[in-house]
Formats: C-alpha cells, structure tokens, sequence
C-alpha cells in the first residue's frame, strides 16, 4: 500500500514537472506570490495548508462540495498538467475566489485585505489535485490569477513547513 502510495506521488511528480516546484520558503518568496499590497495569497495558502490536510494529504476540506469557496477548475487552457492518465474521480479545484459562494467561510484574516475597487485583492488562487474516492490530495499549486508564468507546484517540504508554522499572521518570510 505504502509503495502503491508512494509511487504514485512520485509519478504526480514527474507529470507535474512543467511547472516550477517550490521547494522551500525562500523559493516561495522569490516567487513573489502574494506579496504585493492587498494580496491575499500567502495567508490563504498557509491557512489551506493548516487547515484542509492531515498528515497524510487527505483532504479534511470537501472542495466537492464546494467548501471554503472551491469549485471546480476545468483546466481548459492547460494551466496545470493533464489528468487523462488518472481515474475520472480525480480533479482539479480552485479555492481563493472571495466572490466564489461559500467564500465566507474563509477566516476573516484571510479575506480582510479585499477591495472590490483593488482587483489584485482578489487574483491569488491556491489549486488542488483531489480524488473523490480516497479524499487525497496528490497536488497543490499556486497561482496569480492563473497565469502560467505566475503558477508554481508546492513541494513536499515547503508544504510540510507550512504546515508547521505557528502564527496564522504568518508572513514574515
Ligand atoms: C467515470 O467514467 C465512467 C465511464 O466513462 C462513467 O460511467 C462515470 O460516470 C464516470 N464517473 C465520474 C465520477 O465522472
Ligand atoms: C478600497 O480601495 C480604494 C482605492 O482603490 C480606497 O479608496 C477605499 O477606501 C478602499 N476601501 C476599503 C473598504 O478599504
């Protein structure tokens, strides 16, 4: 199970590969993702990282169900790697719209910088490969409004970093 597990990770990986992998909070900074003023990025994804996963990827949040604001992400420009290869229960949704329903449930600070006047406070998504049988969570990406060349994969140990942080003010990276 564990191989079965492990195998599959890393053939994510490799699947995912197009798109820059960040691997550490220095990556992620030189990124620039959700740096600018009124940005809600940083704060989102650390509060996804806390909040919707266990130990183990598995999903804690149902984006299915539209949760938090998810919804589906079809993909159609080909932002993130293809999903042919994988069974039809495995599919991408796309939390960060603070329009999108539901998006209220998002914890105040999360949401507090938006200004409908400031389109930039609403541009930061954070996207995730799910499958509905098992609730995993097999990929996570960020991304500025996705724009492929603003579009990053989370690496293991950046997520795993993330989710260790203490503050939910996060951000002094
Ligand atoms: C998956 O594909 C099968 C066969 O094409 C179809 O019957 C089934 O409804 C699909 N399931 C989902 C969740 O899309
Ligand atoms: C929204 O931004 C505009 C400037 O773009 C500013 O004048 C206004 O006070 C802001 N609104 C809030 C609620 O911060």
């Amino acid at each position: 199970m564990h191989t079965i597990l492990l195998s599959s990770l890393l053939l994510s990986v490799v699947l995912a590969s197009a798109l820059p992998t960040l691997d550490s909070e220095k990556d992620l900074k030189k990124t620039g993702f959700g740096l600018g003023q009124s940005h809600h990025g940083l704060t989102l994804l650390k509060w996804y990282a806390k909040t919707c996963l266990d130990k183990n990827e598995k999903s804690l949040c149902n984006p299915v169900a539209g949760a938090y604001g998810f919804h589906w992400y079809e993909n159609r420009d080909k932002l993130l790697p293809g999903l042919n290869g994988k069974k039809n229960t495995t599919a991408y949704y796309t939390l960060g719209n603070l329009r999108s329903p539901h998006a209220e449930q998002l914890p105040c600070y999360v949401r507090k910088d938006y200004n409908c006047t400031q389109p930039q406070s609403n541009q930061d998504r954070v996207l995730v490969e799910y499958t509905k049988v098992n609730k995993m969570i097999s990929n996570i990406f960020i991304s500025e409004h996705y724009n492929k060349k603003k579009t990053y994969r989370i690496g293991l140990k950046l997520l795993a970093f993330l989710k260790k942080l203490v503050s939910r003010f996060y951000i002094k990276i």
